[in-house]
């Protein structure tokens, strides 16, 4: 498929083969699908085929939804990879407050075009992500991303207590903070249409002060901004939250204390939970970002998947990158496959035996339902958002010639042999990303 005869922008009719999640349960496959996007970037059928005049046919490829990252930390792209296997918080101060110590306006400039363009190329059409603590870096990763026209949700780091910028004076730290998060948040929530998001990012309860988690949750819920941090991780985190909150009952409660928990609330890893806040989790609609990969990495643990779900928790997949070393959902979703199988071969308990298409919904339309986007993307279905990939699943077989052919077989190739070059294209409401590579 030369690159040109791939569609920019809308309208234009796609005939490939189509694997998508329905918002109803269960998933839609075709082996020939007519999927057309209108002027306005929409999608306006989806069928098997039938003749259209000006079709794009991309057959044998396959159109997805495009997938939802729920957690990556953006200045951190640079260091993927490096520091396999150290605890917590001694890869931060090694490998990550170095990193975002250094990322003012000029580095988020040099860096964020081609990491959104890396995002696409690995199938990623939507993003929430952390910045560092610099204000200018933020505006210039919006603007990164508003020239790209990937969906974005940043947020620029709060910090006021473990924290790489001591030369700030304690005293002014938490309200610098929340006038700069406020000042982002009114130049860039809500942007484009609402393609361009804010979240309101205290790092986590080891670096942030009760006042500043209670203040910084009271600015998202009064502008409407999404408020992320990172929850029950690693084992020698906790303790410190414990150290730090002797009144808290857990982690989860150093949050809800603060006012932080609810359905705009997207709280990364929550791999050591209590019955009790598994509990107040689900109550409280409080959305959660898995990153397995992440968690194998720094060897934090191995996420209850299966009590979760049962809990009726919320539950989508980020990268985490870079304690994720690849950006790649496709990749996270075969990290967590492998730590399922790994709970139920050693514990033979809170695994989640999920299947390959399942793995697939989880990367796409339950990110798009943490972010309460659900009714917009995440799913092939008519009235939505075109925010699509091509995959070429031909790449995922083990020998030329050997594609699968049914839905789950397809899915499980795209999971466990998945390909660097396999998306081929990736579209936000019908317009065409920069980044995937063409034949
Ligand atoms: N907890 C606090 N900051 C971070 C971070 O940058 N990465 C991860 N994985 N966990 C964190
Ligand atoms: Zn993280």
């Amino acid at each position: 498929m030369p690159r040109t005869a791939l569609p920019q922008r809308p309208p234009f009719t796609l005939r490939a083969r189509l694997l998508t999640p329905l918002g109803a349960g269960g998933y839609r496959y075709e082996s020939d699908a007519r999927v057309d996007v209108d002027d306005g970037g929409r999608i306006a059928a989806v069928t098997a085929w039938s003749t259209a005049a000006d079709a794009i046919d991309l057959r044998p490829w396959l159109i997805l939804p495009g997938m939802v990252d729920l957690h990556l930390h953006l200045p951190q792209l640079p260091n993927a990879g490096l520091g396999a296997g150290l605890d917590l918080l001694t890869w931060l101060e090694r490998y990550i407050f170095p990193l975002e110590r250094d990322f003012d306006r000029s580095a988020a400039e040099r860096l964020a075009p081609a990491a959104f363009q890396a995002m696409a190329a690995a199938g990623t059409t939507t993003a929430l992500m952390y910045g560092a603590v610099f204000e200018p870096s933020l505006d210039a990763a919006f603007e990164a991303a508003e020239a790209h026209g990937i969906r974005a949700v940043i947020g620029k780091v709060m910090m006021d207590r473990l924290r790489y910028d001591p030369s700030l004076p304690e005293a002014s730290v938490l309200e610098t903070s929340l006038r700069q998060s406020a000042d982002l948040i009114d130049r860039w929530h809500g942007r484009d249409n609402g393609r361009l998001r804010y979240a309101v990012t205290p790092r986590f309860a080891v670096s942030c002060s009760a006042d500043m988690l209670r203040e910084s949750a009271a600015l998202a819920r009064e502008t409407g901004a999404y408020w992320q941090t990172h929850l029950a991780e690693d084992r020698e985190e906790i303790a410190e939250v414990h150290r730090l909150f002797p009144d808290a009952l857990d982690y989860t409660d150093v949050y809800d204390r603060a006012g932080g928990l609810g359905e705009r609330t997207v709280l990364a890893h929550a791999i050591h939970l209590s019955d009790r806040e598994i509990t107040r989790l689900a109550d409280t609609s409080t959305r959660i970002a898995h990153c397995p990969s992440s968690n194998l990495f720094l060897a934090s643990g191995a996420m209850p998947l299966g009590r979760y779900l049962d809990a009726g928790l919320v539950i989508g997949l980020g990268s985490d990158v870079s304690a994720g070393p690849d950006l790649s959902l496709f990749a996270v979703m075969r990290a967590g496959a492998y730590t399922q199988s790994g709970l139920r071969t050693m514990l033979d308990d809170h695994y989640s035996p999920l299947a390959p298409p399942d793995w697939l919904r989880l990367g796409s339309l339950e990110g798009a339902r943490a972010l309460g986007l659900a009714h917009a993307i995440g799913s092939v279905e008519v009235g939505k958002e075109a925010d699509l990939i091509v995959v070429d699943p031909a790449l995922t077989a083990p020998l030329p010639h050997l594609d699968a052919a049914e839905p789950e077989e397809i899915a499980s190739r795209l999971i466990f042999r998945s390909h660097p070059n396999m998306v081929r294209a990736a579209w936000v409401r019908g317009r065409r990303l920069d980044g995937p590579p063409n034949a």
